[in-house]
């Protein structure tokens, strides 16, 4: 079903994540994203304010210029290092293919079905972020198609998108994207603004989340005033806060020394354990060896895709994830 220029509210995305247990969760055909403008780091829209968009800005196009979207409406909080001047001086038109831009993502054909952990590997400027980036619905694909659970999620207007992201999706990064000056338990209730919760309920849940990763004690610290590791607790409390089916992780562990690391890739196993499906982005061999598959991007294309024949031992203690069906 396309349900493209349909209306749909926090409710029914909510609904659409419902009994497709064991289904395709995340099927790519032909997916190309073409950057028409080389922006700086810097200069790219800021990641926490687009997570928790709430709604479309007046003229903003489900197109794939991310210099358009940092300006405008002003989220609940000032998100750190959101983008810098949505046309600065670090733009750079490019000309190169025939479309005028850098192709980042040349043609993804893939699946991933409920309850898989894959792990997406890659040299520094593959395409790995990019590619997270439009499963998390953060950008849009130049051409290609990508079906949500079922659903043609290509080309959505953005409120559409914010309520699938803030419900189907979770989001885990290397640098936390945690409020600074909001409390850790105040992070983790950040995405209830899509949830039909009441303020009692999300909080009873956030504060369930927090005790589950290990935070029961530190619920009104700040972020400064909590490790890395801590951090990136929070932040995994905040992703499960809607009970979402997919939980998109970009280097999660690339802040944390290994033996952090180990306890955060723990609660991922946990997480994948539940039933919720995981896509890592990592660098690192031990780490990738704790999912159920191995998806590995080479400048833009997929070059290969395995189920590790032996889960290496990591660390001490260290599970493994769901193996994918017919593992
Ligand atoms: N918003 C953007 N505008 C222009 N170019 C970008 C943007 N985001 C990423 N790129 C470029 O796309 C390529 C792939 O980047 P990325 O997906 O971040 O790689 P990885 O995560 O594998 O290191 C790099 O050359 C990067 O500079
Ligand atoms: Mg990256």
């Amino acid at each position: 079903m396309s349900g493209a220029g349909r209306h749909m509210n926090a409710g029914s995305a909510g609904d659409l994540a419902g009994d497709l247990a064991g289904g395709p969760v995340i099927e790519l055909a032909g997916l190309r994203k073409v950057f028409r403008q080389v922006l700086a780091p810097e200069a790219r829209p800021g990641l926490l304010a687009r997570l928790f968009r709430r709604e479309s800005q007046p003229g903003d196009q489900p197109g794939d210029k991310p210099g358009d979207k940092s300006g405008g409406q002003a989220p609940a909080f000032s998100a750190p290092a959101a983008g810098a001047s949505p046309h600065g001086a670090s733009a750079q038109d490019v000309a190169g293919n025939g479309e005028g831009g850098v192709e980042v993502l040349s043609g993804i054909d893939l699946t991933i079905r409920q309850g898989e952990f894959v792990a997406l590997q890659g040299t520094s400027g593959s395409g790995k972020s990019t590619l997270l980036h439009l499963l998390g619905l953060l950008d849009s694909p130049t051409s290609g198609t990508y079906r949500l659970l079922g659903r043609d999620v290509s080309h959505l207007p953005d409120d559409e998108l914010s309520a699938l992201r803030n419900t189907v999706l979770g989001f885990v990064f290397q640098s936390f994207y945690l409020v600074p000056y909001a409390t850790a338990l105040e992070n983790v209730m950040l995405p209830g603004m899509y949830s039909e919760l009441s303020q009692g309920e999300l909080r009873s849940r956030a504060l369930e989340l927090l005790g589950k990763v290990g935070l029961a004690d530190r619920v009104n610290f700040k972020p400064a005033n909590l490790s890395g590791g801590q951090q990136q607790r929070v932040a995994m409390a905040r992703a499960l806060l809607n009970r979402p089916k997919v939980i998109l992780a970009d280097e999660p562990t690339g802040q944390l020394d290994s033996a952090t690391s180990a306890e955060i890739m723990r609660l991922f196993a946990q997480v994948n354990a539940s039933g919720t499906t995981i896509v890592l982005v990592t660098h690192d061999e031990n780490v990738a060896a704790q999912a159920g598959r191995i998806i590995k991007i080479a400048d833009g294309r997929l070059v290969s895709d395995e189920v590790p024949g032996t889960r290496v031992g990591t660390q001490a203690g260290t599970q493994t994830g769901t193996p994918p069906a017919g593992a």
